[in-house]
């Protein structure tokens, strides 16, 4: 099954290659309004439609916050460069960012939120809200009982954060300095694979995705996205790309790096009982290995230096562990719930070809 006019991507090589993705097929008001004209050359924005009205979850205002985001990394075919730091494209931004941030700031609010105590607790916070897991494991799950097919369907869902693993957390290292900062690119010099094109841990997701039969190329499933997938990813981009949510940020990666070891060692004995072989199994095989000193130094080095050094940003460290924290868990629920129907995850059906 495949959308209107749109064919399914096909396995290409297990590199990522540089090749833009095509625009994606609107979902509603906002995305149809700015899909409409990020198709034509720049020009002035008149009458936007208002987000405020919009579901911050909803599939039409992710996807449309994912597009103005992905004009900062590989953008789309077609697209002018223009078009990044046009004023009125950043102005709707900015109202996507409002619904969605206030969105994910009410969700935080609603669980049990960590209250922010003195700077050098920080670390300890991250350590107990990192072994919390209160929710379903989507990791538990696909180790114990995922078909190949939904594996499939996790690395469809996955490949828009992890073929451009590390990137979003990147913006964070000008606005950081002296240890935090140090802690940071240690972590991410090694998500890039030590400056070796074979070793970024995108390239080895791109490596597992082929392995699969599925296309590796950058933003090739777009159009199969729910909207609590493109949270997960807009989620970093908003910290990112705004420099008062570094704190968010730093607190978004430490989590990020507390909570793989155990997960990723799961997903590599998934794919081992499902007779995917070692190339396919190695992106989960290095985190576990990689993780287990990451970790320590994303909660001691990076989050907890960045605490004592800026104890105005404790708070917001600890948002950004708890949003990520949220995010996922939605993302995690919509899966399972969907697989415990029998039906797809995705919004479109994958096709892979015959061995
Ligand atoms: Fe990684
Ligand atoms: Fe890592």
């Amino acid at each position: 099954m495949t959308g209107a006019g749109r064919t399914t991507p096909v396995a290409v090589d297990g590199r990522p290659g540089t090749r833009q993705p095509n625009l994606p097929v609107a979902r509603g008001t906002l995305s149809a309004y700015l899909l409409e004209h990020l198709a034509t050359p720049p020009h002035p924005l008149k009458a936007p439609p208002a987000p405020a009205c919009a579901s911050w979850a909803s599939d039409d205002l992710q996807l449309a916050l994912y597009v103005c985001y992905e004009l900062h990394y590989r953008s789309f075919a077609g697209v002018d460069e223009g078009w990044e730091w046009h004023p009125d494209l950043l102005r709707f931004r900015a109202e996507l960012e409002v619904v969605f941030e206030r969105g994910v700031r009410a969700v935080v609010a609603a669980g049990a939120p960590l209250r922010p105590r003195a700077a050098d607790d920080v670390e300890h916070q991250l350590w107990s809200l990192a072994s919390g897991g209160k929710g379903p494991s989507l990791s538990a799950y696909v180790a114990a009982q995922a078909t190949l097919e939904q594996v499939r369907e996790l690395a469809v869902h996955r490949s828009a954060y992890q073929l451009k693993e590390a990137d979003p957390h990147t913006w964070a290292i000008p606005r950081l300095a002296g240890g935090a900062k140090a802690a940071m690119v240690e972590i991410q010099a090694d998500e890039y694979g030590g400056g070796r094109e074979a070793e970024m841990h995108a390239s080895l997701f791109a490596v597992t995705m082929a392995e699969l039969g599925l296309d590796n190329s950058y933003g090739a499933y777009l159009d199969w996205l729910p909207g609590f997938t493109l949270a997960t990813v807009n989620l970093i981009s908003l910290f990112g790309l705004h420099r008062r949510l570094r704190g968010a940020l730093v607190g978004h990666l430490a989590i990020f790096e507390m909570t793989s070891v155990v997960s990723m060692g799961r997903y590599s004995a998934a794919l081992a009982r499902l007779g995917v072989g070692e190339a396919g199994r190695r992106f989960y095989d290095v985190h576990v290995l990689a993780d287990a000193h990451h970790e320590h130094v994303a909660a001691h080095d990076m989050a907890g230096r960045l605490a004592v050094d800026e104890p105005a940003l404790v708070a917001d460290i600890l948002f950004g562990a708890m949003a990520v924290t949220a995010v996922e868990a939605r993302f995690t629920s919509a899966i399972l719930d969907r697989w415990a129907r029998n039906e797809p995850s995705l919004l479109r059906g994958i096709e892979v070809p015959s061995p």
